[in-house]
């Protein structure tokens, strides 16, 4: 008699203050908390002595004097940036080129907003950034870029360049970011050979690198030591080399979700820092070593049809258990929660949020 399982229709989500990338402070969406500075503490004093100019298309304040804000005005062009100005938004205008001597009074700039802005790369003349040897901020992102603006000044700690059409990367330049600690190259067109041999792996104090919704085929390599949180989600990874993370052992947090890995090495992920790994839309069947720091695994919408926890725990030690709290499986062939309740916690003792959630059907022939 052959009959399918209820288990489709069986949904459980104990979701209890979730801390889950959906709705927990997305360390992708805002630089750590340490890297936010506050860079002139004392300039609001110097203001009452000196007034200040200001471009008339824009808006200056006395509280925050060395800000110029020019954002969300439609304008088609740069205006002209007084000598004082440190913190400039252009951000949200319809501006497609920066003039040669654009920046030329501005030599104290330590951060130009440019997102959302119609900036082409024929139309950014070579050099107009790296003249600026202050600038510490530069976000270039929703534009029209096909190649990053060379050079690039070194003073540079945060660089935001997503969605464009970068296709690479120059290397040159590359190498010479030494104090970029957050890198986003979200949403561009980079393949393997864009990031293959650019450097990445020189800017040594970089912590952040989003390389989500781009061309990938494999995993970026060339990573520097220092990076905390890699992003390569929604690319087209199949497969993760065993010694991939040799070169990045603090990695805290890893996102993979929506590629295409059917497998990966057994104890790949044996990294002694990270917290967070999703793999969620893959092609995942194989159960692999779950690290003992791990907090967050996503495994959803996988083809996951049991989960081997001899392999996943292969030392079940009580004095020193599994951190894991937190684990989506929803989207599987699994067959039952009934059995993987019987060892799940005996794994991860820690546990809180466990979703099964739905999954897929999977006929059952019984004899
Ligand atoms: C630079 O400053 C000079 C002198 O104040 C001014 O005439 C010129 O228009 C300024 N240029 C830009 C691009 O801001
Ligand atoms: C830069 O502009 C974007 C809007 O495109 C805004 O979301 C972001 O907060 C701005 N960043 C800063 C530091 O002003
Ligand atoms: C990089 O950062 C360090 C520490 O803040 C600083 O001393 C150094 O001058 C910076 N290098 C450049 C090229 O700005
Ligand atoms: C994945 O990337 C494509 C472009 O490469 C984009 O259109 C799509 O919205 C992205 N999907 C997700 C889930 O981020
Ligand atoms: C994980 O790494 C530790 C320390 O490097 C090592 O002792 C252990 O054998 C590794 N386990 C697996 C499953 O790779
Ligand atoms: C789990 O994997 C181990 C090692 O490969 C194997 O010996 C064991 O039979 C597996 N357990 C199940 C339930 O598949």
């Amino acid at each position: 008699m052959a009959f399918i399982t209820g288990l489709a229709i069986l949904t459980l989500f104990f979701s209890v203050n979730i801390l889950c990338q959906d709705n927990y402070d997305d360390p992708f969406a805002q630089a750590p908390r340490h890297l936010r500075r506050i860079r002139t503490p004392v300039e609001s004093d110097l203001y009452r002595f000196f007034p200040r100019e200001c471009a008339r298309e824009c808006r200056c304040m006395p509280s925050y004097p060395m800000a110029m804000y020019c954002d969300n005005r439609k304008l088609k062009y740069v205006p002209n940036i007084p000598a004082h100005v440190r913190h400039l938004y252009l951000q949200v205008n319809e501006i497609e080129s920066v003039p040669e001597n654009a920046f030329i009074n501005a030599t104290l700039l330590q951060e130009i907003n440019f997102s959302h802005n119609k900036l082409k790369s024929s139309n950014i003349p070579k050099g107009v950034f790296g003249k600026l040897k202050s600038l510490f901020h530069l976000r270039l992102d929703h534009n029209k870029l096909e190649e990053v603006p060379v050079p690039l000044p070194n003073t540079l700690e945060r660089l935001t360049l997503s969605f464009n059409q970068l296709t690479k990367l120059p290397a040159d330049t590359i190498r010479t970011l030494i104090n970029v600690t957050v890198l986003d190259l979200s949403n561009n067109k980079l393949s393997d050979g864009a990031v293959k041999g650019n450097h990445l792996g020189k800017m040594k104090s970089l912590i952040q690198l989003n390389l989500q919704s781009n061309k990938l085929k494999s995993m970026p390599g060339d990573l520097p030591a220092s990076l905390l949180q890699l992003s390569v989600e929604n690319n087209s990874i199949s497969s993760i080399p065993g010694n991939y993370f040799r070169k990045t052992p603090n990695l805290i947090s890893l996102r993979m979700a929506h590629n295409k890995l059917k497998q990966v090495p057994y104890g790949v992920f044996n990294l002694s820092k990270l917290m967070e790994l999703n793999l969620g839309y893959n092609q995942l069947s194989k159960s692999f070593y779950v690290s003992r720091d791990l907090e967050h695994l996503y495994l959803n919408n996988n083809h996951f049809a049991t989960l081997n926890f001899t392999l996943m725990c292969p030392t079940a030690d009580f004095a020193n258990p599994n951190h894991l709290t937190y684990l989506r499986l929803e989207k599987n062939k699994l067959r039952g929660p009934l059995n993987i309740y019987t060892y799940i916690y005996v794994c991860f003792p820690h546990l809180r949020n466990f979703a099964f959630g739905e999954q897929d059907r999977i006929p059952i022939v019984e004899t």
